[in-house]
Order: structure tokens, then C-alpha cells, then sequence
């Protein structure tokens, strides 16, 4: 980045000494929010049409202007722009080469605009913009947990409480809770991209512009839904950030979550799942180690995104209206949160559609620790016995199997019928697996069929919005 000269600071007017050489590093902002370029020159190109429209500017300056921002645009995107620390931001950068590249239209560019409101303006731009893109990227890791979900619809694992074996499960039911979190995720991104998209612009430095503008037509132009209400809280108000990182934390701890089962379900010990090669590592010592790097960055890469909600939550909250220049922290945050989600979102699809489950060891672990008491107890129930006596009954019929390390299927009719009287030949069928999640066949519940009905539910709600979010 050049140094430019004093002189050519656009504030400088009222200045008799250059700011100190550390300083001006210290505040500029060049160097993270020159990523705001493409949406910086948006805005400014809506402002000047708008500006001509209301004849505050002429149609041959708008025209210059236009098209000045168009050419700068390309520059920038062809790594031919130099920007300048002396400049600070990337607002006046690009009205200094404007200014440079169309001379005196460039200089009437910021006529009843302030950087204060042209800077929330570039960030909703900018965050709407990629909120879109992160809900793609969560519908396509949907997509590919459906059609795990569909593929082991039947397969049968131990569900956990207490990390401990508690009723048999199936994986496709399984993939499906990870679905309907997803959903809440995108709920919440789609309800904060409405607080976002609304303009600051109009609002100027603080208290708006005594020239005639149609903060409408900006609106309008820029895909807003309207222009904010109140100038004072336009350029103050940074509540949509910490909307979207809440959002984003929520979406991190989901995707951390997700990731830690799958770090244990990938573990020798557990050996439910194989992650492909391709996700995971080996050791420089352990020859025999094959380590799952990715959930496992996926999991510590929750810490940030919680950290930056923190930041920002922390950034606004002393402060008094209007602007401050504590504001410009809040892009950094913003900008770390998006990328890490974007990439954990990406990898995270590609890891679930290579993953491999190993059924007959999900089948074995489910088998173990007395998964089908409570539907043995069920059965008492459905004899007459009360579910209190029907818990005591199979609580000492699970104490033998302890005992004598065995399964209740494994027990005689004779064993089972010293527990009580009420069980039948019949209760067999309903201690094996398969008997017990085809049991729990209603809405929400583990069944095959219900997980069927879930995927066909979701395939619905995925192609909807395949249709809603086409252009
Ligand atoms: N770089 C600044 C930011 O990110 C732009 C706004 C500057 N406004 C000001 N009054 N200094 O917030």
C-alpha cells in the first residue's frame, strides 16, 4: 500500500498537522474492509442515480460517476488498484480514485452521504449477500443427510443418554435430528436477513441531509426492503451483526456437536462409522493412526465463532448514539465468521456424503446393555401390569442378565415368566431390534417408515425452496 500525501486526506481541511505515521496505520481499515469494495461501489452507484433522479446531481455526472466506479471495480478485481493506508478505508479509496479517474463528478459523489451511513449500508450489502450463500451451503449438507437418511433408514444403532446404550435408534432417524436442526438454522438466518436488509443510507452523518432525497428509490435500487426508520439509529444500530453471529454461534455449536459423534463413532472402540480417507490424517509417530482432523478442527472451530459473538455483543455495548469509530471492529468479526462457516459447511457436506456406517457393528452395540427393557416393560403394560411394576419387574430381569452377562432375549421363556406371569411366547418378537423401533411408528418417532415419511417430508421442504431461492 503507497503513502499518499497530507494533502490529499478528503478531511484535511481542518487540520494543520499530518497524523502521526502510527496512527494513521493504527485506524485505517483498508486492509480487511477493501473486501466491502463490490458492495462500497453498489451503494455509491444507487446514491449518484438517486442523486440525479432528485436533479441534485446532473445525468452526465451520474453517468461518469457510474461508469468511473465500474471501470475502478475491475481494476480491483484484476489486482491493478493500489490502495492506500493514508486513505484509511475503503470508501475513500475508492472516491480518491474516483475522483482521480473522472475529476470534479467524483467530488460531488458524496453529496448528503456520510461514510457513517455508506459503511452500514456496504456491511448489509455484503451480509445479506452471504447469508444467501450460507443458507445454500446449509440446504446442500441437508441434502446429502437425507439421502444418508434414506439410504440407512433400517440400519439400527444404539441411541444414547448419558452416553450410555438407552433404546435402539435407527441412523436414518438419527441423520434426520441433524436435518431439523439444520432447519432451525436456516429459520433463524432467514429471520435476521430480514433486520439486515434494511438501509441506513439517507441517514447521512447522524441526523440525515437537508438535500431532497428518495431514500426510496436507494432502497429500491439496492434490493432493500426499506430505508431504516430513524437517521440516528441507521448508522448507530449493528443489532443485525449480533443477530447473524447468533445465528452463526447456534449453527457452529450444531455443527461441533455433530462433529464430536462423529469423532466417537469413528474410534476403534466404537467403529459405527468410517470417515473417508480424504477428511482425516495420520500420524507422524503412530503408523497405525488414523486421526478425524476434520470434525475435529469442525468442533474447536466453534470456539471462534462464539468468541466473535462475544466481541461484538461487547463492541456495542457501551455506546452511546450515533456513530463511533469503535464500529469499524465490527467487520473482522463478521468477515472470520462467514469464512469459517462457509468452509465448515462445505467440508462438513462432502465428509457426511463419503461417510460409511458399519451396520453389523451399530447392530452389536445395540444388542448390548438391555436396549429393548423399556419395550419389554411396554409389553407389561399392554398385559394389565401397572408401568410402575412393569419398570420393577424388568429392573430385576435386567439385574440377572447383568449377573450372568446375557441379553433378556437371551432368557428362556420359563427365566422371563419367573419375573411374571403376565409375559407370553409372544414377547420374543418384541425384544429383538428391529421389533423395537418398528414399534415407535408414529410422528417423530424412530421407525422405518416414520424416517421415510421424515425424508419425504424434507425432500418436499428442500425442492420448495429449491423453487423459492431460484432466480
Ligand atoms: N472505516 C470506518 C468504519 O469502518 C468507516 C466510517 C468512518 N466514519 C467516521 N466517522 N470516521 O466504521
Amino acid at each position: 500500500m503507497q503513502q499518499t500525501e497530507f494533502t490529499q486526506k478528503p478531511w484535511a481541511g481542518r487540520f494543520n498537522e499530518p497524523t502521526d505515521v502510527f496512527v494513521e496505520a493504527f485506524t485505517a481499515s483498508v486492509g480487511f474492509d477493501r473486501r466491502l469494495y463490490r458492495q462500497d461501489i453498489q451503494g455509491s452507484q444507487a446514491h449518484a442515480r438517486m442523486l440525479a433522479r432528485q436533479g441534485i446531481l446532473s445525468e452526465s455526472e451520474c453517468a461518469a460517476i457510474v461508469a468511473g466506479l465500474e471501470r475502478i471495480k475491475t481494476r480491483i478485481e484484476q489486482n491493478k488498484f493500489s490502495w492506500s493506508v493514508p486513505l484509511e478505508d475503503v470508501h475513500m479509496n475508492i472516491e480518491a480514485a474516483l475522483t482521480a479517474e473522472i475529476g470534479d463528478a467524483g467530488k460531488r459523489l458524496h453529496t448528503g452521504r456520510s461514510r457513517n451511513d455508506q459503511v452500514a449500508t456496504d456491511i448489509r450489502l455484503w451480509l445479506r449477500e452471504e447469508v444467501d450463500e450460507i443458507s445454500h451451503a446449509i440446504r446442500a449438507l441437508q441434502r446429502v443427510l437425507v439421502d444418508l437418511a434414506e439410504r440407512e433408514a433400517e440400519t439400527i444403532l444404539p441411541g444414547f443418554t448419558h452416553l450410555q446404550a438407552a433404546q435402539p435408534v435407527t441412523f436414518g432417524h438419527h441423520m434426520m435430528a441433524w436435518y431439523e436442526m439444520l432447519e432451525r438454522d436456516l429459520e433463524r438466518l432467514r429471520d435476521a436477513r430480514k433486520r439486515i436488509n434494511l438501509m441506513p443510507l439517507g441517514a447521512a452523518a447522524l441526523a440525515g441531509t437537508t438535500y431532497p432525497i428518495d431514500r426510496d428509490y436507494s432502497a429500491q435500487l439496492l434490493g432493500f426492503d426499506r430505508p431504516a426508520a430513524n437517521s440516528l439509529d441507521a448508522v448507530s444500530d449493528r443489532d443485525f451483526a449480533i443477530e447473524f453471529s447468533a445465528a452463526a454461534a447456534i449453527l457452529s455449536m450444531h455443527l461441533s456437536r455433530f462433529s464430536e459423534e462423529l469423532i466417537i463413532w469413528s474410534s476403534a472402540q466404537f467403529g459405527f462409522i468410517t470417515l473417508a480417507d480424504a477428511f482425516c490424517t495420520g500420524s507422524s509417530i503412530m503408523p497405525q493412526k488414523k486421526n478425524p482432523d476434520v470434525p475435529e478442527l469442525l468442533r474447536g472451530k466453534s470456539a471462534r465463532v462464539f468468541g466473535h459473538l462475544i466481541a461484538l455483543l461487547t463492541l456495542m455495548k457501551a455506546q452511546p448514539l450515533a456513530y463511533n469509530k469503535d464500529n469499524q471492529e465490527d467487520k473482522e468479526p463478521l468477515f472470520d465468521i462467514v469464512d469459517t462457516l462457509r468452509g465448515g459447511l462445505k467440508v462438513f457436506a462432502d465428509m457426511m456424503a463419503a461417510l460409511t456406517c458399519d451396520r453389523a457393528r451399530m447392530r452389536a452395540a445395540a444388542l448390548q446393555g438391555f436396549t429393548t427393557a423399556t419395550d419389554l416393560a411396554d409389553y407389561l403394560v399392554r398385559k394389565g401390569v401397572a408401568f410402575r411394576d412393569a419398570h420393577e419387574i424388568v429392573g430385576r430381569a435386567v439385574a440377572l442378565g447383568v449377573k450372568r452377562g446375557c441379553d433378556l432375549a437371551d432368557m428362556s421363556l420359563d427365566e422371563l415368566r419367573g419375573f411374571s406371569p403376565a409375559i407370553g411366547e409372544d414377547v420374543f418378537a418384541i425384544l429383538t431390534l428391529e421389533g423395537s423401533v418398528a414399534a415407535r411408528d408414529h410422528f417423530g418417532g424412530t421407525a422405518p417408515r416414520q424416517v421415510r415419511a421424515a425424508v419425504a417430508r424434507a425432500r418436499q421442504a428442500l425442492a420448495a425452496s429449491e423453487t423459492l431461492e431460484a432466480p
